[in-house]
């Protein structure tokens, strides 16, 4: 059976507690946490970098941790995320010069990798990086804010994504960002998804815990 990952963004957590907010949710029962970095220039918004991530790593918190960057340039970033504890990193390719040097700074540092495609980003990015990804990251909202309506056309792209990582025969993570509900979270999974990104739908909740469990038991079924 396929194990499903609950990955809460802390884009929507309390920023003035920070570690609190991550200690609760793994408590609640999140398994990775999501760490989105905009920059205000590929994104219309400004959040964290790897000063915040290091933080996060010296105040405890050793679940993994999924560094989502929107930025551009890239690749200055990526030695230092890997440097400050991230797990997991992922960029958006159009956002990078040269996606497989991208690629291979992340994995060469010792993190896993892997690529963000925006909702109107074609997948064709992975035609010949298959080989070297280890997660697949749809948004199904264009990136910058959190508490945004998902998208459904994302449903038939995750499908398409599904089938390329069933054809590779390599093991991949399928993750998708944006809009992600109790709600929606089965159908989500039913076309293809194994790593779900939860910002609001979690921390704009009064209990994490009976918010990651509604969704849980969606996927339970
Ligand atoms: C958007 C971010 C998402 C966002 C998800 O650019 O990448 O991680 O915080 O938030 P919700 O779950 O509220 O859509
Ligand atoms: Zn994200």
């Amino acid at each position: 059976m396929t194990e499903f990952l609950i990955a809460p963004s802390i884009l929507s957590a309390d920023f003035a507690r920070l570690g609190a907010e991550v200690d609760a949710v793994l408590e609640a029962g999140a398994d990775v946490v999501h760490f989105d970095v905009m920059d205000n220039h590929y994104v219309p918004n400004l959040t964290i970098g790897p000063m915040v991530c290091k933080a996060l790593r010296k105040y405890g918190v050793t679940a993994p941790i999924d560094a989502h960057l929107m930025v551009r340039p890239v690749d200055r970033l990526i030695g230092d995320f890997i440097e400050a504890g991230a797990s997991i990193v992922t960029f958006h390719p159009e956002a990078s010069d040269h996606v497989d040097r991208s690629l291979e700074l992340i994995r060469s540092g010792g993190a896993k990798c892997g690529l963000v495609f925006n909702p109107g980003t074609p997948l064709h990015y992975l035609d010949y990086v298959m080989d070297k990804v280890d997660v697949i990251l749809l948004m199904s909202v264009n990136p910058g804010f959190g508490g945004q309506k998902f998208i459904p056309g994302t449903l038939a792209k995750l499908r398409e994504a599904r089938a390329r990582i069933d054809a590779s025969g390599r093991d991949i993570r399928l993750e998708i960002d944006g809009g992600v509900t109790a709600k929606n979270i089965r159908e989500i999974a039913e076309a293809g998804a194994d790593m779900f990104v939860a910002g609001s739908a979690i921390f704009n909740t009064p209990s994490y815990a009976e918010a990651i469990a509604a969704m849980r038991a969606e996927l339970a079924q």
